[in-house]
């Protein structure tokens, strides 16, 4: 999703339900769960699509409204949760199915996406309690982690931080050459495979990426616009891009030539100046048509879970993190605490094991452990800083005589994520 702005209703809200009211929806609710002012909350029959469509063109694009027809289409309605008013949408959300790798490990992953509520029906709570549904249906797909894209704050109040930059959109200054022989033409279905290459392609030096899913680019190209970009060279697809509006993204293509007939396209038929995503390795090829970034990068927000089923799973990760390190050969005994709670585990050539976990732990520094608060675990797992960057970064971040043990296993990283929307 665009990170629309904050909505500024101009109605008095209602007092806010307090949260011991509402009923607990972490653990999936797939039947009715009532919420005060005799609201229900529940995932999405057919019925309720239209008009959570409704409610999403009204508040977001209006384009929202067919980009949840087109996932509910292919995905039934099983990761839409509703609040309803009688038969009527007040509010709504959407769970999208992911898989992050890091490092090469597939991590499952959950994306909310799509959320609105009726601007009668602001500010009491309603998004909180369908993100609190989110979470338990995430944790009972298997998700060990969740990102987003999301407007300012919002998000961090459900657990999520700011753990991802994204690369920098910069303006284009004047239009790159044509190449004769490449014809730029809007994707189709039959490209989709040849386009999962070209990205895994350019994602492939990223520590932290995730692609789109087969079903996504079918989205993509059934939402028309076009938004997706084919440079065929002699009938063979060599490069892609993507456009929203005067945005230029997920530009991949080995040549550089392609790359610059795709930027050249995009500027031919966008009715403004366009600016282009800077990601990583496409940068030198276009360095001389772009100015400089306009704006601060975004982030993609991330949260956690469960930071020890999370490191469970990335233990072959770990490992080679440790191996690279010189520390491979042997067993390390970690303590690590968010300060609100800890865990202790052994990482090394027999895997990771969970020796103990439980809550706050004020002192792990005296014990021979760190602490990382637990806004910054996601940051510590997926982020640019890694825990030494966090540690200088951060007053709450100590990581005391395991810091070469730390670094060794949280060095800094680089990342390529795709979303649904082109985050601009
Ligand atoms: C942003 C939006 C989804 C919030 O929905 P909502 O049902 O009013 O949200 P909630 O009442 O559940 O808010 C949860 C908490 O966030 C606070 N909050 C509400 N809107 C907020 C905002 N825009 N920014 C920061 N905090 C906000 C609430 O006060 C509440 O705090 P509390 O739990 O401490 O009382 C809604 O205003 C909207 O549809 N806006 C237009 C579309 C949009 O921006 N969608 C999100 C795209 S990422």
């Amino acid at each position: 999703m665009r990170p629309h702005p904050p909505s500024a209703s101009g109605l008095p809200h209602r007092s806010a339900p307090s949260t011991d009211a509402l009923p607990d929806l972490s653990h999936g609710a797939t039947v009715d769960a009532p919420l005060p002012d005799g609201l229900m909350l529940r995932t999405a029959t057919p019925a309720d699509i239209i008009d959570a469509a409704r409610l999403l063109g009204d508040r977001g694009e209006p384009s929202d409204a067919g980009d949840l027809e087109l996932i509910v289409g292919t995905e039934g309605c099983e990761g839409v949760a509703v609040v309803l008013q009688g038969d009527r949408v007040v509010s709504t959300l959407t769970l999208l199915d992911e898989v992050v790798h890091v490092d090469g490990v597939p991590v499952p992953t959950g994306q909310v996406d799509l959320v609105a509520t009726d601007r009668d029906f602001e500010g009491r709570g309603l998004v909180r309690a369908l993100m609190d549904w989110a979470h338990g249906r995430s944790r009972d797909t298997g998700h060990l982690l969740q990102v987003m894209v999301g407007i300012p704050y919002f998000y961090r109040q459900f657990g999520y931080e700011y753990a991802i930059p994204m690369p920098p959109w910069r303006p284009l200054v004047a239009v790159p050459p044509t190449s004769d022989g490449v014809v730029v033409r809007p994707a189709v279905l039959e490209d989709i495979p040849v386009l999962q290459a070209l990205q895994e392609q350019a994602q492939a030096s990223a520590d932290v990426r995730m692609g789109h899913r087969p079903r996504c680019w079918r989205w993509l190209i059934e939402r028309g616009g076009p938004t997706l970009w084919v440079a065929e060279d002699d009938g063979a697809v060599v490069g892609m891009s993507r456009t929203e509006g005067d945005a230029v993204g997920e530009l991949a293509a080995p040549a550089d030539e392609v790359l610059l007939a795709l930027v050249a396209h995009a500027a031919e038929h966008a009715d403004e100046k366009i600016a282009v995503q800077q990601r990583t390795g496409v940068g030198s090829a276009l360095e001389s048509f772009l100015g400089a970034p306009t704006e601060q990068p975004d982030w993609y927000y991330a949260r956690v879970p469960d930071m020890a089923s999370l490191l469970g799973h990335l233990a072959p990760a770990l490992q080679a993190r440790l191996r690279a390190a010189g520390l491979g050969d042997r067993e390390h005994e970690v303590l690590l605490s968010s300060w609100r709670s800890h865990i202790r585990f052994t990482i090394g050539p027999s895997g990771f094991r969970v020796l103990g976990q439980g809550g706050a732990e004020q002192a792990p520094i005296s014990k021979g452990g760190s602490g990382v608060p637990p806004d910054a675990l996601a940051s510590l797992v997926l982020g640019p800083y890694g825990a030494a960057g966090l540690e200088e970064r951060l007053p709450d971040c100590l990581l005391g005589q395991q810091r070469d043990l730390m670094t060794a296993l949280f060095p800094p990283r680089t990342a390529d994520l795709h979303t649904f929307y082109l985050p601009d």
